[in-house]
């Protein structure tokens, strides 16, 4: 039996990204950008977005394909370099909606960033099927039990990530909610769920997006 036995939490988060990046883009269309605090709050929210992202992809990056990689077939170590290749073509637009963001004034072009969010929209959503599709099939194939408690780790520890569950469930289907809160034991979530999910809508609250 494959150490990572349920791959839904991958399929759920790519969701949520996507979601994400529609989300940040209502929430550029209406802000004033001459209101600093308005500024302030659509880059917070991308902020959330944009580190929880890069710690997606570092996770995979370190945890999963290379871990992997030596087990693998040269057939299957090619679908893995495009995955880190994806990976590396992604950080490039990233990076530029990054800067972006990190720059916003009364002077910023909202449809050039809205534009680079598109773009953004459009190379995640072609990487999200390429690994949903191939890429985690050959992790799942070869990863061992303690690589899987390493990346784990790594996923919990991500700056943000007591905001992370409540944020794949805004949006999502019911069965998807019950997919993420049934990764958590029943009496942990019975504490977990009210109060993760109420810092989350308080932080969107705050941020108005
Ligand atoms: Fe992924
Ligand atoms: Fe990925």
């Amino acid at each position: 039996m494959s150490a990572m036995s349920d791959t839904s939490m991958n399929t759920n988060m790519h969701a949520a990204f996507k979601r994400e990046i529609r989300r940040v883009q209502s929430g550029l269309a209406k802000a004033d950008l001459a209101d600093g605090a308005a500024r302030d709050n659509l880059l917070r929210r991308y902020d959330f977005f944009s580190e929880t992202l890069h710690h997606h992809h570092k996770g995979e990056d370190t945890y999963l394909f290379e871990r992997v990689k030596p087990k693998a077939d040269p057939s299957e170590v090619a679908v893995l370099d495009q995955m880190e290749a994806e990976h590396g073509e992604l950080l490039e637009i990233l990076t530029t909606v990054d800067t972006g963001f990190k720059s916003l004034s009364d002077a910023t072009d909202k449809d050039v960033l809205n534009d680079q969010l598109d773009a953004l929209f459009t190379v995640l959503s072609q990487h999200c099927e390429h690994e949903e599709t191939q890429g985690i099939g050959i992790v799942q194939r070869y990863i061992t039990q303690a690589d899987m408690k390493e990346f784990m780790k790594f996923t919990r520890d991500a700056a943000q990530a007591n905001l992370v569950l409540p944020w794949v469930c805004d949006g999502a289907e019911p069965a998807v909610s019950s997919q993420v809160w049934g990764m958590i034991p029943g009496p942990v979530r019975l504490f977990l769920k009210p109060t993760m999910t109420r810092k989350y809508d308080t932080f969107s609250q705050e941020c108005g997006v």
